[in-house]
């Protein structure tokens, strides 16, 4: 664990109050009283349908739970039929912006049909409930349709990010055991087609679990159809009946696995469910996304991530949103692409990423000078913390001081926002994420889990059950309670650090574990390492995440040769691109360190906090369990070169 240090926050620092225009249409105005945590899940997973209620709205305690007890529910159900009931039915459910500028709207019915219909393909290709259908597609709104059709038919999926290389597909697929794969010929990317389904072959043959692959044509390459194997989206679904029934689910029945890295090991499959979960990512969708009929609304993550999970798909959708989804780069065909888009579609809600927003304000005002950008009435921030230039940029440049930015802390396991401002009753702090939400009970609490004094560095906990929790790690039990459970008594540990103000903000100072977090992407210093350890000159490697003045984060590694070889320009590129071809190009290191030794505890473990400051150019933290204090004198040196 990193050791901590007092955090001096006397600066004084501008505060934005909530201004009467926005506070006046707001979904949340007064300072609620939650009195009683289960009567406030209760009524938000009143917001949702279900066809039969629950006995009971929680049941057990840490780190097993239930919640909604013997409710019955299903997802699709929520995300479509009961938009169909009202004049909703013909209203824009998806805007699809191809990045060559093609477009595609589907209505609610439209989604509705497509859906229905690609879960009787599902089933005629013989998946059923409790199947594991793996969806490594580009955004497009046939990932939309592929989530819905699995949530359907009471299939669960597991979407695999597109920036991956075929071996960390491979290592997702056989992990979930998954017959079958949906996938896309490829996809524009600056101009450029990513060629999507060769990078699937490539992964397929390490995965002889995988019997179907059913195939998206977008952008009509020539590629390989494997005989009885593969087959194409559009040929299933012109024979697909559509007709479907929803499933009739239990609250506590999976809805999806989304792998994510963890500290240790292989990335790890963490189960979500449909009740509990469904409740999460609508009601914040709706009390901090303060989402409205007419609003055109923007989440411009990956579909794969658990953002696009929770808010691109299930929150919007199960609160009756026009969402936008767009293909390509946001420079493409020039650095104007994002304004033009909400521009053209006039988004009033536009959730991003701190790298995203610092990417912007570096382009400069002078691409949306020309676009109206005027409809826009609310952002969103979420990933990483949000420096203040970066927030006050986007506040004042983007927002023109009208919109306030809802900078909201959570992760792959929490499902949903936990702790953020509410747009309509919460005073922003640039670089802050506020408070935590109604029904959150965050804590800040230093090694033995007591509560901090304000102002203190400690580690986030939760300290009571929430209903869009993880439930465990996929297959594997013990992972879930030594990651989550086994550092403090009753709390779920986050594995980031944090401290509270004066006022009771909150305040992310980033991972205190080995997860590394760059530009929102999560990896795990293990696999990292893994990577780096197949180059056959490599003995032992640390990968750690180094932070700059911006906060923001980059991959370093330190590496040890094998007897005789010696450090050079060209091994270390070699070694970075064992990164990019084992894990993806997102995962490239921005400095590589030879070192003859990698500073250790006597118990072999290594001190990667003292690499962190040995890259971040910080004195170095307490060195007392080192074993050998010589290490240090050389790291400096390579440190400070
Ligand atoms: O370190 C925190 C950071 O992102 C981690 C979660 O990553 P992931 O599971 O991939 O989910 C990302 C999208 C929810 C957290 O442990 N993080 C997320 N939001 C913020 C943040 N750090 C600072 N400020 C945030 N708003």
């Amino acid at each position: 664990m990193r050791n901590f240090q007092e955090v001096v926050y006397m600066v004084p620092r501008k505060i934005y109050p909530p201004q009467d225009a926005f506070v006046q249409q707001a979904n949340y105005t007064t300072e609620r009283e939650v009195f009683d945590d289960l009567q406030f899940w209760e009524e938000q997973a009143s917001r949702l349908d279900w066809f039969a209620p629950w006995d009971q709205v929680l049941e057990g305690e840490f780190p097993f739970v239930k919640w909604f007890v013997n409710g019955k529910i299903n997802a699709s159900y929520n995300c479509l039929d009961r938009h169909l009931m009202s004049w909703r039915k013909n209203k824009a459910a998806l805007i699809f912006e191809g990045e060559p500028g093609d477009q595609k709207v589907m209505t609610y019915k439209d989604l509705h049909r497509e859906t229905s219909k690609f879960a009787n393909v599902l089933k005629e290709l013989g998946v059923e409930k409790g199947d594991i259908v793996t969806i490594y597609l580009p955004v497009m709104t046939e990932a939309v349709v592929a989530m819905l059709a699995c949530a359907r038919i009471g299939a669960i999926h597991s979407l695999v990010f597109g920036g991956f290389a075929p071996h960390a597909l491979a290592e997702r697929i056989k992990d979930s055991q998954s017959k079958i794969l949906l996938t896309a010929d490829g996809y524009w990317r600056r101009g450029e087609v990513i060629r999507t389904k060769d990078k699937v072959d490539e992964a397929l043959e390490e995965c002889p679990s995988v019997e179907t692959v059913v195939v998206v044509s977008r952008v009509a390459n020539a590629i390989r159809m494997k005989r009885n194997r593969d087959h194409w989206y559009h040929e299933l679904m012109n024979y697909a009946d559509n007709h479907c029934e929803a499933e009739v689910m239990d609250s506590e029945d999976t809805l999806f696995i989304k792998y994510t890295s963890g500290a240790t090991g292989k990335p790890k499959g963490v189960v979500h469910t449909t009740g509990g979960y469904l409740t999460g990512a609508s009601s914040t969708h709706y009390s901090v996304l303060d989402i409205k009929e007419e609003d055109v609304y923007w989440c411009a993550g990956d579909i794969e991530w658990i953002t696009g999970h929770s808010y691109t798909v299930y929150g919007p959708l199960s609160n009756g949103a026009t969402v936008i989804l767009y293909e390509g780069a946001p420079d493409f065909p020039q650095k104007d692409r994002i304004w033009e888009i909400i521009e053209k579609y006039g988004v009033s809600i536009f959730y991003t990423s701190p790298t995203a927003v610092r990417m912007f304000m570096k382009w400069g005002n002078k691409w949306f000078a020309d676009h109206d950008i005027s409809t826009l009435r609310l952002l969103g921030s979420v990933g990483e913390t949000m420096n203040p230039e970066a927030w006050t940029w986007f506040y004042e440049e983007v927002g023109k001081g009208r919109c306030p930015i809802v900078d909201t802390w959570w992760q792959t396991e929490t499902g949903s926002i936990m702790i953020s401002p509410l747009p309509g009753m919460t005073s922003l702090k640039p670089g802050s994420v506020a408070t935590p939400l109604p029904g959150i009970a965050a804590e800040v609490v230093d090694d033995e889990g007591r509560p901090v004094p304000r102002g203190r560095n400690g580690y986030l906990v939760i300290k009571k059950p929430w209903p869009s929790m993880i439930r465990n790690i996929y297959k594997d039990t013990q992972k879930f309670l030594d990651t989550y459970w086994s550092v403090f008594d009753g709390a779920f540990y986050t594995g980031d650090g944090a401290y509270v103000d004066e006022d009771g903000y909150y305040w992310i100072s980033g991972r205190v574990d080995d997860v590394i977090n760059v530009s929102g992407y999560r990896l795990g210093s293990a696999e990292l390492e893994s990577a780096v350890l197949m180059h056959p000159l490599a003995s032992e490697a640390a990968a750690i995440g180094m932070n700059d003045k911006n906060k923001r984060s980059a991959v370093c590694i330190f590496v040890t040769l094998t007897e005789g070889a010696s450090p050079s320009e060209a091994l270390e590129q070699e070694i970075v691109e064992r990164i990019v071809e084992e894990i993806g190009s997102f995962a490239k290191p921005e400095r590589v360190y030879f070192t003859k030794n990698l500073p250790k505890t006597r118990g072999g473990k290594i001190m990667r906090r003292l690499l962190r400051d040995v890259a971040e150019g910080r004195e170095l933290g307490d060195t007392s369990t080192l074993l050998d204090v010589t290490v240090i004198d050389e790291l400096m040196i390579r440190g400070g070169k």
